[in-house]
């Protein structure tokens, strides 16, 4: 073993930070033998050092001051476990100038600066990696970055928010609705008090744009992702889903054909023989298609502390191997800087409408006319509940491949037949191969 060692400053030590600490502190001899060098942590930054903490950290490590920790001469690697953008943005960078390692697990500091500081890191020759900012204890960075780098990958599609996973699950196999079902994700800790990030589908577009960036090789920006949530779902739509052979799940996709990308985020109905079909709960999974691997499908737990501190040791491993190796850092990809985006509204898929309609003749007709001079080929409709106190059914239809704005133009002429009482649900059909 290499007889220096890596003086780790850490910066925060909530939830992951303090996974990250004991596993330091418990197992540092064979953590610092897998590493080839000592690892030591030399401080721990936090907002309130009288909190009372699940891991015993000497309270001598702990401070409130952010020059302790990255000013320190004997802290050669900064992991930053705080999140959001500030201040751990300004924390990063003031780190990476200072020539220090970074490794964090901030997704919507990589989504958002991942390049920038990337280019700083490359610039002060030093290493800044970033495993556990996307799928736990999935090793997709690394993959994307190392092992499938001989591959052009041209499709993502993934299952990368743990908590909507859990809600929809809830949804299907316990035929819940949304609100009870996050109730249900809090009080089990899948779901923080401020869902807001997980529902509505925010969180999977950060994690998604740095994905993509990484398989296309080219700069995607969070706000390029298209996003839609899962608070519209409803636990009918399962009911349906299912009988037409679907699971419904919050998919992340990204494709890349002749060099047009498309990134999107949004609930979507998918063969339920399908083996994204069966992540259930907790669980993340990320399938890619690429022209050596054809189809690989990453499965395993996507949050919580033991995956997320898993990605961050490996992380902090790979440095020490690399500074005990004297390896200089690996050189990052370079990036597509404006690669053509398509927008949405062009999309072309499959669709599935949830309508209450009258429950009267001619009704479909008018209905079938409007999608036809659309260009909507209907595949099936599906009559379901009647209710003959107030004259109403539902109707379920899903369509063969259609264009998303003649989709959308279709929603707001429904709307308007009076013979349409509401447009419950409309959800995109993914057609995979099983
Ligand atoms: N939780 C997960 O399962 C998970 C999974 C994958 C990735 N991540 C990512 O890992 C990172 C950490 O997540 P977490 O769940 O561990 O967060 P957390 O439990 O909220 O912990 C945040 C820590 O940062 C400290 N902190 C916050 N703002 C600070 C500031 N301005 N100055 C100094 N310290 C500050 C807090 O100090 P106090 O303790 O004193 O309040 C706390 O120790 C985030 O980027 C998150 O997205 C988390």
């Amino acid at each position: 073993m290499n007889s220096g060692s890596l003086g780790i400053g850490l910066l925060g030590l909530g939830n992951v930070g303090s996974g990250v600490a004991q596993e330091l502190i418990k197992n540092k001899e064979l953590l610092s033998e897998r590493a080839g060098i000592n690892l030591e942590l030399r401080k721990v930054l936090v907002r309130d050092i009288h909190k009372s903490r699940f891991v015993d950290v000497d309270s001598d490590l702990l401070t409130t001051n952010w020059t302790d920790v990255i000013d320190d001469p004997n802290v050669n690697l900064i992991v930053e476990l705080i999140g959001g953008e500030t201040p751990a943005k300004k924390y990063v960078q003031l780190a990476l100038s200072k020539a220090k390692h970074v490794v964090t697990a901030n997704k919507e500091l990589i989504a958002k600066h991942g390049q920038e500081l990337l280019a700083l890191a490359e610039d002060t020759k030093v290493n800044l990696l970033f495993e556990g900012s996307v799928g736990g204890s999935i090793p997709i960075i690394s993959a994307l970055t190392r092992d499938l780098s001989a591959n052009r990958i041209d499709t993502i599609r993934a299952i990368i928010n743990g908590t909507s996973n859990f809600i929809l699950t809830a949804m299907a196999e316990q035929n819940m609705d949304g609100a009870r079902a996050l109730q249900l994700a809090q009080s089990l800790g899948y779901a923080e008090a401020n869902p807001h990030n997980d529902v509505e589908g925010i969180d999977a577009s950060y994690k998604l744009a740095i994905l993509a960036t990484l398989a296309f090789q080219s700069k995607i920006d969070p706000s390029q992702v298209y996003t839609e949530g899962i608070s519209t779902l409803e636990a009918k739509d399962f009911q349906y889903a299912r009988e037409l052979g679907y699971a419904i799940k919050l998919l992340a996709i990204a494709k890349c054909e002749m060099k047009e990308i498309q990134v999107r985020v949004h609930p979507a109905l998918i063969p339920d023989n399908h083996m994204l079909a069966k992540v259930v709960g907790a669980f993340n999974a990320v399938e890619l298609e690429g022209n050596l691997l054809e189809r690989t499908l990453f499965h395993g737990l996507g949050a919580g502390q033991g995956p997320s501190t898993s990605a961050v040791l490996g992380d902090i491993l790979e440095i020490g191997r690399r500074i005990a190796t004297q390896s200089y850092p690996v050189k990052f990809i370079e990036l597509e800087q404006s690669p053509k985006i398509i927008p949405m509204n062009e999309l072309k898929t499959l669709y599935y409408f949830r309508l209450n309609i009258s429950d009267r003749a001619g009704v479909l007709a008018q209905i079938t006319k409007i999608l036809g001079d659309l260009d909507i080929s209907i595949a099936s409709v599906i009559q379901k509940d009647s209710d003959p106190s107030t004259g109403t059914a539902e109707i379920v239809i899903t369509t063969h491949i259609s264009k998303e704005e003649s989709v959308q133009r279709s929603l707001s002429l429904l709307e308007k037949l009076d013979t349409v009482t509401k447009v419950n649900n409309v959800i995109r059909i993914e057609e995979i191969l099983a």
